[in-house]
């Protein structure tokens, strides 16, 4: 078949499989790169103990895919992805992290390392089954467990209930400028005060239960190396996404995840490591994509950042997390809340200056000249293999193979 971009309602409802192969081996050569010294800005590691066998829950895309790239290729690691997928079928293309995943494990079993997958949902009792059997049989210990999940929904593994994440205030209607980044159309956002409920059901997704629930199992399963580390993903952003983003639903959940790695840090005691949290850049990702308000600042942001160099994908941002601050042989350096910052560069005054001097100017008139929207469209074509240098899109593909 002839893969087209679907997108209905900032969602993709296609991949293209030689274009997500792609992709993902743009970000391995990336890395390989870094680790050589050939990417200006960024230092080769330092001779540091890498992590030897990595487990990436939600490792197929976004940041936990760039994780498990800079793990394999930059630390010389074994790893392990636990993600959410739709297989292909002979007309119908599969989710983008099938064929990432199918791209990174030829690649990395070709580079003498291992890699294998468990598809599923990590949140039931089977899929955390499944894995602890794999790493026990074919893995041994783990030294690293990179929770990168985002999901909008979770059943409760014990008693079946479903809980659904939401976006939203907590206080209040929160109105702000908005952007249809695919139409083009700036609009005001109206969203209104999630109930207390709601926001319960949030923490259930996106907190930190089912991580200390997979650390728990590890731990209680002795498949936990000594010195392991564990680290997840959290965001905090400029004061204009306070309302939708830090002080609303899902920052509840994320103050919950940061509350989760202190404990995890003392159950952790007993292996002589430690749990983190890292407050990563806003980025273009299925996940972000559909936050209301967010993706109107993350084209601001993308022009700023573009504008003065200091822009990053995902696989840079995992290379600084992963050499700059998780192994570097030294401490790990983190804020007074005990967090490691990779929002360092976005969150820069002279970068948020000039955010906010554009949010208060942007309207219909000057959008294309303040946002980058054509760098948000080329970035989420891209995670769905679309748009990329050297792929003939008009070639008839079978979906079920990436080449
Ligand atoms: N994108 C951003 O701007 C940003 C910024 C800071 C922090 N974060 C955080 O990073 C983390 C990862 O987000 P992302 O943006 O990389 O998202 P993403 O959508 O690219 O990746 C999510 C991953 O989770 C997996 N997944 C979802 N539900 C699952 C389930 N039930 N079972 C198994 N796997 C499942 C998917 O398959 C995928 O591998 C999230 O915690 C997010 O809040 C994102």
């Amino acid at each position: 078949m002839i893969v087209k971009q679907k997108i209905m309602r900032s969602v993709s409802l296609t991949a293209h499989p030689l274009g997500c192969a792609r992709d993902t081996c743009d970000q391995i050569d990336w890395a390989e790169a870094a680790k050589e010294g050939r990417i200006p800005g960024y230092d080769k590691p330092a001779a540091a103990q890498f992590p030897a066998n990595v487990l990436v829950i939600g490792g197929s895309t976004g940041y936990g895919l760039a994780t498990r790239i800079v793990s394999s290729f930059v630390g010389g690691a074994d790893t392990i992805n636990v993600s959410f997928e739709r297989e292909p079928k002979e007309n119908k293309t599969a989710t983008p992290g099938w064929y990432n995943t199918m791209a990174f494990e030829r690649r990395a079993v070709q580079a003498g390392r291992k890699a294998a997958s468990v598809f599923g949902d990590a949140f039931s009792h089977a899929i955390k089954e499944e894995t602890l059997e794999l790493i026990r049989k074919e893995f041994g210990k783990i030294d690293l467990v990179v929770y990168s999940l985002a999901s909008p929904v979770r059943v409760d593994p014990d008693d079946g209930t479903v809980y659904r994440s939401v976006i939203k205030p907590v206080s209040g209607t929160y109105r702000a400028k908005s952007i249809d980044p695919f139409s083009e159309k700036m609009t005001y956002a109206e969203v209104e005060a999630a109930t207390e409920e709601q926001v319960a059901e949030t923490v259930k997704v996106m907190g930190g239960e089912d991580w200390k629930l997979w650390i728990s199992s590890l731990a209680a399963h002795g498949l936990l190396a000594e010195h392991c580390k564990t680290v997840a993903f959290s965001y905090i952003g400029p004061e204009v996404t306070f309302p939708i983003y830090r002080e609303g639903s899902i920052g509840r959940a994320k103050e919950h995840l940061e509350r989760t790695a202190a404990e995890l840090s003392v159950l952790l005691q007993q292996f002589d490591g430690t749990a983190y949290v890292s407050v990563n850049k806003a980025l273009v990702t299925r996940a972000s994509s559909v936050i209301p308000v967010v993706p109107l600042y993350i084209t601001i942001l993308y022009r700023i950042m573009k504008d003065m160099d200091l822009h990053e994908g995902c696989i840079e941002q995992m290379y600084r997390m992963m050499t700059q601050r998780l192994y570097t042989g030294d401490p790990v350096p983190v804020d007074a809340a005990g967090r490691i910052r990779l929002d360092d560069w976005e969150m820069r005054e002279d970068v948020q200056q000039q955010v906010e001097a554009a949010w208060e100017e942007i309207d219909q008139e000057n959008l294309l000249q303040l946002a980058d929207l054509e760098g948000f469209r080329k970035e989420y074509a891209q995670i769905h293999g679309f748009g990329l240098a050297g792929i003939d899109y008009s070639r008839d593909v079978d979906p079920r193979m990436i080449d």
